[in-house]
């Protein structure tokens, strides 16, 4: 064969073999034998071990797998991914559905109505219809790069057909049909290895893998649920998924369009009943504005969009005994009662424990040690005790008494006007508050000290040098190695992600510090808005409540916070540490590219497009999204888009690879 033919014959195979996986994990009506697909599959792996040249990241080769990675790169996400109110009542879908309508001054809405599948998120980035890129929700802004893994799923087409725009993102789930959990479990017992709990975390921690080639043997299935494009081509929500599925993407079948809320509740009933048949578990049902339009213009809260929302089905309760209350002593004091139940299996897991929230959730229920109690999985991950069977209890049976002393460190609990929890105010001195604050403090999404787990917090707090967390800064390696089974590299490895920690920014730091009420979002705005410490510090109530989405419960928790001699300490050592205590603007580097218009197309190697963006900005460039007359330069990667590279051509516009783009800085 020569090189043309070889050449040819590749493409053709790839074709063939992905309408072949189309037809086959995509509309379930395979039309060749798997003897046949497998005899293709190995005629294109041969030639590719030829012609190594001229294999595509995207060919079904790659199905099985391609190198094990490191680890994971963090995107942003070029769109944040939003979550999604939910409800389980019809009331609040009437309240939902009457919003809209008089806004609108609308009889009915058209809804679009969809499988609330639950697995993990995934946004997928196409070019030209290849996938470029797949990213996991992560935190909502940004997400992992697992497109390696993303590849290996069989239903998720690589390649596309049809009319696709030429640069899209769909998003959708990963999830695992119970049938394929069930034979991986069956699998691991055989092997002595531990069980899976349910199908949506060995969903989720199969993206997480290294090696692609483990992924590829997950039996991993995806459904897409929303088209996100720039040239607005799509009137309706559901036109955007029928034309999904034309270019050989993979969107729910059991999607449909409804005229009103009457029709939605229909919807609603049927799969209540129908989900159990489907082979996979879903939670409810997503319930979304079918107009584009409409959506646009009902827009968004600070989580979660005003158009749609999520109807969860009431889930399985089992029936079980309470043996006991235990409680829980939270890093802000807070007390978490805690039922201790004798195992029972829900949903494919085995619960122990559920939560009671509080004293007055005891009472409400009326439960007490001993009783039958029903326990369900609502949304959350911790099953909830949601009723009492009162035809088993016995005569003897007694009121539960909540404590009144911590059960740690014996300080009587006290419970503020208008609160549910009860606390314990000793916050200094409380050995779990301290190391759960510790803990708080290096975790992921706060300072992110990996070489501190929830074990070492505490024991770092047992040993007395380690009150708050500017204490860390000061360990010594000699400290550390005093301390029980600490070995030499442990330590050290302690102290480098102390100090690693240092350049962490400062939203982060004040996130870590669990001001109470502030959590991630709150922080960064804090952050942003008042630029450092210490002027936050000095910030007043209405200097606070001025601050997007900062109500008067945050201003108050934050003046109180550093009304604290204590904190206004910590604050100080912070600085003198060198932690950083002031936002990072994204400051100006230089005007290297003063006077320049950029136009950013395909992948590049080495950076993200956001993040080239980012530097063209940093120096004074500009950034446009179309190729014009006015465009300086096309900074184009792989897989760029062919109708930019025409016109580039056309206007004499100098194309620069993502080198040669860096290396106009290098001056
Ligand atoms: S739409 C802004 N549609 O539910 C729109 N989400 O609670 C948000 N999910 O993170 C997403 N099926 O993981 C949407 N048909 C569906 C869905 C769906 C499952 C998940 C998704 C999302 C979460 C939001």
């Amino acid at each position: 064969m020569d090189l043309f033919d070889a050449q040819q014959r590749m493409q053709a195979l790839s074709q063939a073999l992905n309408e072949h996986n189309y037809r086959y994990y995509v509309l379930d009506e395979p039309s060749i034998s798997d003897r046949e697909f497998d005899a293709l599959l190995a005629e294109l792996a041969e030639l590719e071990k030829a012609y190594p040249q001229w294999v595509s990241p995207n060919s079904p080769t790659q199905k099985v797998g391609g190198q094990a990675l490191d680890g994971f790169q963090t995107v942003l996400h070029k769109r944040p991914m939003m979550s999604l109110g939910n409800t389980y009542s019809y009331e609040d879908l009437d309240e939902f559905d009457q919003r809209i309508r008089k806004a609108k001054g609308l009889e009915d809405i058209e809804y679009n109505c969809e499988l609330k599948i639950d697995g993990l998120a995934i946004a997928l980035h196409y070019q030209n219809g290849q996938l470029a890129q797949a990213l996991t929700r992560g935190d909502g802004s940004q997400g992992d790069d697992v497109t390696e893994n993303a590849r290996t799923l069989r239903s998720l087409q690589t390649q596309l057909s049809g009319n696709y725009p030429e640069e899209f993102e769909i998003r959708g789930e990963i999830f695992m049909h119970r049938k394929g959990f069930e034979k991986l479990n069956a699998q691991r017992a055989e092997s002595g290895e531990n069980l899976y709990a349910n199908p949506r975390n060995v969903a989720s921690g199969s993206l997480k893998l290294k090696d692609p080639k483990e992924v590829a043997k997950r039996p991993l299935d995806i459904v897409l649920y929303q088209v996100l494009e720039d040239q607005n081509r799509f009137k309706k929500h559901s036109e955007s998924l029928e034309a999904a599925a034309s270019w050989g993407l993979k969107t729910a079948k059991e999607s449909r369009v409804c005229h009103g809320l009457s029709e939605v509740k229909a919807y609603l009933d049927h799969w209540n009943q129908a989900r159990k048949n489907l082979g996979y578990d879903t939670d409810g049902v997503v319930i979304k504005v079918n107009d584009k339009a409409l959506q646009a213009e009902l827009g968004f809260t600070a989580k979660v969009p005003r158009w749609a929302i999520a109807y969860k089905f009431e889930t399985e309760a089992a029936h079980t005994r309470l043996l006991g209350i235990s409680y829980q002593v939270g890093r802000t004091g807070a007390i978490t009662p805690v039922a201790e139940l004798d195992p029972v299996s829900l949903l494919g897991t085995t619960v122990k424990r559920a939560s009671l929230h509080n004293a007055n959730e005891i009472e409400r229920l009326d439960v007490r040690v001993g009783d039958w109690v029903f326990v369900e999985k609502g949304g959350e991950i911790i099953p909830k005790i949601v009723g009492v069977d009162l035809s088993k209890r016995g005569p003897e049976s007694q009121p539960h008494l909540y404590i009144h002393e911590c059960p740690e460190c014996g300080t009587g609990l006290i419970r503020n006007e208008g609160e549910a929890q009860h606390y314990c105010p000793n916050a200094l001195a409380c050995p779990p508050q301290m190391a759960g604050r510790i803990e708080h403090f290096v975790s992921r999404k706060a300072m992110d000290i990996q070489s501190i787990g929830a074990e070492m917090a505490e024991d770092l707090v047992q040993t007395g040098w380690i009150k708050n967390p500017a204490d860390l800064y000061t360990l010594s390696f000699e400290q550390l190695m005093s301390m029980e089974r600490m070995g030499e590299k442990s330590a050290q490895n302690i102290l480098d992600g102390i100090a690693a920690s240092k350049t962490q920014p400062f939203e982060r730091l004040l996130f870590g510090w669990g001001i109470r009420y502030v959590g991630e979002t709150v922080a960064k705005k804090l952050a942003a808005h008042f630029g450092s410490l210490q002027t936050l510090m000095q910030a007043d109530f209405d200097q606070l409540i001025e601050v997007d989405e900062i109500g008067e419960r945050i201003a108050e928790a934050v003046i109180a916070h550093f009304s604290q001699e204590r904190n206004r300490d910590i604050a100080q050592r912070f600085e003198e540490l060198g932690l950083q205590t002031q936002t990072l603007k994204k400051e100006k580097q230089s005007d290297a590219l003063a006077g320049k218009t950029f136009v950013i197309s395909g992948v590049f190697a080495k950076h993200s497009r956001d993040e080239i963006k980012e530097i063209i900005e940093a120096n004074g460039g500009k950034v446009a999204s179309g190729v014009s007359a006015k465009t300086s330069y096309l900074v184009a990667g792989d897989g760029m888009g062919p109708s930019k590279l025409e016109k580039a051509e056309k206007l004499g516009v100098t194309l620069l690879s993502e080198d040669e783009f860096l290396a106009l800085l290098d001056t």
